[in-house]
């Protein structure tokens, strides 16, 4: 298996308040976690204000359990006049068996916006 694609743009700890009833992870807070991590490298590219516009090819490979370790990995895979696609891959670190998986991926989108929320043309 290939290891994760893209730099670390977060790191967090999956907490027993991010759970369902299963005892299993959220999918919408992991979603959140990688819109969070995308928009670290998006918001360094247009140097201020963005917004998510589309996320597209959100695939859950494996649950999230309480305590793992979640990185998230980000790539610019295409860079538009106002918009930023980026490739994101989010990883867990399960102890104690040190497992490293692949749990989610997706490509979020990003549109650099200016003070009134219009497009604005990446710097
Ligand atoms: C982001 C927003 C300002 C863009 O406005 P818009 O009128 O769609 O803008 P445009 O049609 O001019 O498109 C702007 C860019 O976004 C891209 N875009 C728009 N919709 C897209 C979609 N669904 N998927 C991928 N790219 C998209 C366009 O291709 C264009 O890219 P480019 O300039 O690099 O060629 C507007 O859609 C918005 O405010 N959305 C809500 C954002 C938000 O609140 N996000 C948080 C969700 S909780």
């Amino acid at each position: 298996m290939t290891g994760p694609r893209g730099e670390i743009t977060l790191q967090t700890i999956a907490m027993p308040a991010d759970s369902n009833a299963n005892g299993d992870i959220f999918g919408g807070w992991l979603m959140g976690q990688m819109d969070l991590g995308a928009s670290v490298l998006a918001r360094a590219r247009a140097r201020g204000r963005m917004a998510t516009v589309a996320v597209d090819g959100m695939e859950f490979h494996k649950p999230v359990h309480i305590g793992d370790v979640l990185a998230i990995h980000s790539v610019m895979e295409r860079e538009g006049r106002t918009s930023m696609r980026i490739a994101v891959e989010a990883w867990i670190t399960r102890q104690p068996s040190g497992d490293h998986l692949k749990v989610t991926q997706a490509v979020f989108t990003f549109v650099a916006i200016d003070e009134a929320g219009r497009p604005r043309v990446l710097p």
